[in-house]
């Protein structure tokens, strides 16, 4: 029950950063699930971008207009969940196996803000690293990745396998390159700084803004 309180601080705290006739991009998970319901509510004319069919339908479903990404090519704002941040802005997302899009809808928005509650803040990042992998040659991507293990979940809504790395998280950044780097990984769940304008994190009802980016 605090943790829900928490992501709705949080949640309302960015949701109070949309202003009317924004292109707005809505990311996954439980605590962007309070910031459709913060946003449904302020009632201002946006075009929406849903990060997963599950946030699509959510925000559907609560009035929000939501349009394909295909046929927008830059977002205002971006505001999505994250499993872990650090204190110069490194993010782990993919928790909810959305972060190809995830990613996607963040590197389009001019600003993209973060949200969590006290469980969300780690001194350093560490695995598990989800990953989205390609069907074809995936036992050959399995093998080259090493430490890696297969998500006992759906496909991606685009066919791709999620899985996760295991191993060793060390320099985000080299790690990055090197997932990056790797044929057959689609996308995997680092978010460099670079990417990330600012967390919104709550502890209890006080809610910190850490700006990077
Ligand atoms: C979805 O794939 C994830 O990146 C989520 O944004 C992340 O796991 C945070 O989710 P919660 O808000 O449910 O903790």
């Amino acid at each position: 029950m605090d943790i829900e309180l928490e992501e709705q601080a949080a949640a309302d705290a960015a949701a109070s950063l949309v202003e009317d006739g924004m292109v707005v991009g809505l990311g996954t998970g439980s605590t962007v699930s309070h910031l459709l319901r913060a946003l449904a509510h302020r009632a201002l004319s946006l075009r929406c971008v849903a990060t997963s069919p599950r946030t699509e339908e959510a925000a559907r479903l609560l009035g929000l207009a939501v349009e394909p990404f295909g046929t927008v090519d830059r977002l205002d704002l971006a505001i999505d969940g994250a499993d872990q941040i650090t204190p110069d802005g490194w993010l782990v997302k993919g928790g909810g196996a959305a972060h190809t899009r995830e990613k996607l809808v963040a590197i389009s928005a001019e600003r993209f803000v973060v949200i969590g509650d006290s469980r969300k803040p780690v001194s350093q990042l560490h695995g598990p690293i989800p990953l989205e992998l390609l069907e074809f040659g995936l036992g050959s991507t399995l093998r080259r990745l090493g430490t890696v293990r297969l998500r006992d979940v759906p496909r991606s809504p685009d066919g791709g396998v999620i899985a996760d790395f295991t191993g060793d998280v060390g320099d985000p950044a080299a790690l990055a390159e090197v997932l990056s780097g790797t044929p057959g990984v689609i996308e995997h769940g680092l978010f460099a700084p670079a990417m990330v304008t600012m967390a919104l994190v709550a502890r209890g009802t006080e809610v910190e803004t850490l700006l990077f980016a």
